[in-house]
């Protein structure tokens, strides 16, 4: 079948040129905001942001670290938010910032759309958020998940996207009997047990798995991005000790592209599943609808057999979680009519819920209508061109890039750093870090939210207008970093 969608993507970069220019990045000093600048940049919030601090400092008595979300920016501390639409949030203080957080990627179509809004309302005045049993929004969004991305043949909902990748990996242990299971280096799969390995920075394996026992990740393993023949010794070195279960891969690379696959990379993995028989599952839950209706299997025309979603299948509405995939394969997970053969066990008291299946199902139509994910990868141009402009301009080594409406801009490099020069890592990890922090604050203080101070996710709601604003506020900023 031809695939007829429009995507995100206008041209895939020089993935090669990329590397070279992070490579340069990290060979050179952080090279932080002057800090005479910083000063002015972090008065702001002692000015302007009072409410905010009054309210996390008193959250910090009750909520470990003050907040719940990983992504929220703590530096100098968390801002409390009151209010998002559209392109814009406003602080509890009353100060308004261009978001290209969009909570961590699930609001193409922009922040609190009103169509969407409208119908969730109506469902919730109806039937409440959840009845715990079966809903006809259920049916339409997987039909119309399934219309959108023919390869996801049936669909079961999750919490969210780490449960979604449990199931996955417990589907595909299922259908192949075999245990292992192969991620990329750097890649973010959730939190789960057999996840927290490999985290951020290729080659890290358990450094981040604090509270998880060896045995919850002994079946894990990781290779380099981009390595494909170190897959390929994966691959065989598990035929040994009774096969691989699946690959998982998020689509445009590690940390939603930061460490970015070449355009054939994921056909190339394809055939290695094909060749061992192991499962390839597309973790999407960044790219899933963001990079086109048709998602990154569709922009890479790569048929995976598991697809996981999170996000904008509920269109930033919780509880955005979803695994799709082969009929075959997914008939494991059946929980109602028609098991067959043996099942994996899954389960969630909220997992498919009223509330969650109509957002899906009327933000995937509007963005659908809207074109939103096509506008969403213009804006993410005009803003990654700018900033190159700004980086040339004031001949800094920083770098911007982006995968349609998923832009990067790495200054500090942190998740850059290459593990197999362990002495570097240890000391430059913690300033880089830092630096990244301040970056970030830097933005805040200038009216532009950041995911972490790295990564920008665009909007449809991200206008030309809206975009030269914010790159006259990056400018700001940058022009302020040493040397520039
Ligand atoms: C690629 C990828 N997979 C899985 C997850 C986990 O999803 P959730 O935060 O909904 O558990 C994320 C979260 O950002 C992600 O980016």
């Amino acid at each position: 079948m031809t695939d007829t969608q429009q995507y995100a993507i206008s041209e895939w970069h020089d993935t090669a040129a990329i590397y070279a220019r992070l490579k340069q990045l990290i060979k050179e000093p952080p090279r932080t905001i002057r800090r005479d600048k910083m000063e002015a940049f972090l008065k702001y919030y002692d000015d302007h942001c009072r409410k905010s601090r009054e309210l996390t400092d008193a959250a910090k008595e009750f909520i470990p670290g003050g907040v719940q979300h990983n992504l929220a920016f703590n530096y100098p501390f968390p801002m409390a938010i009151e209010k998002a639409e559209g392109a814009y949030m406003w602080d509890v203080d009353g100060n308004r910032y261009i978001d290209f957080l969009q909570a961590g990627g699930p609001t193409v179509l922009g922040s609190n759309y009103a169509p969407v809004r409208e119908k969730v309302m109506e469902v919730i005045n109806r039937s409440g958020p959840v009845t715990g049993l079966f809903h006809e929004y259920e049916l339409k969004l997987a039909q119309l998940v399934n219309r959108l991305m023919p390869n996801v043949e049936m669909l079961r909902m999750a919490g969210s996207g780490t449960e979604a990748v449990m199931a996955a990996i417990r589907v595909a242990r299922t259908h192949t009997r075999h245990k292992k299971i192969i991620k990329v280096g750097g890649a973010y799969h959730g939190w789960s047990d057999q996840m927290v390995y490999g985290l951020h920075i290729p080659g890290t394996g358990r450094f981040e798995a604090k509270g998880i026992p060896r045995g919850a990740s002994s079946q894990t393993q990781e290779f380099y991005p981009n390595d494909l023949g170190a897959l390929r010794r994966l691959l065989t070195l598990n035929l040994l000790t009774g096969g691989t279960a699946a690959v998982i891969v998020e689509p445009v690379g590690p940390e939603s592209g930061t460490r970015p696959v070449y355009k054939d990379f994921n056909q190339k993995v394809r055939a290695l599943c094909d060749e061992f028989g192991a499962l390839l599952i597309f973790d999407e839950v960044v790219t899933g609808f963001r990079l086109g209706m048709g998602s990154a299997q569709g922009y890479f025309g790569v048929k995976p057999d598991l697809t996981v979603f999170g996000k904008c299948i509920t269109g930033g509405y919780p509880m955005a979680g979803a695994l799709g995939g082969r009929k075959e394969v997914m008939m494991h997970l059946s929980a109602g009519i028609g098991g067959t053969g043996e099942r994996a066990y899954v389960g969630g008291t909220l997992s498919a819920n009223p509330l969650s299946c109509v957002a899906g199902y009327y933000a995937l139509l509007e963005m659908e209508k809207t074109n939103a994910p096509v506008l969403a990868g213009k804006a993410g141009d005009r803003l990654t061109k700018g900033l190159n402009d700004i980086i040339a301009e004031h001949k800094l080594p920083f770098v911007a890039y982006n995968q349609g409406s998923i832009v990067h801009l790495e200054t500090a490099g942190v998740m850059l750093l290459d593990f197999r020069n362990p002495l570097k890592i240890a000391r430059e990890l913690k300033p880089r870090n830092h630096m990244m922090q301040e970056m970030g604050a830097a933005y805040m203080a200038q009216g532009i939210i950041t995911l972490a101070g790295s990564r920008m996710y665009t909007s449809m709601a991200d206008t030309d207008a809206v975009i030269d604003d914010a790159l006259g506020r990056f400018e700001q900023v940058l022009s302020s970093v040493e040397g520039a």
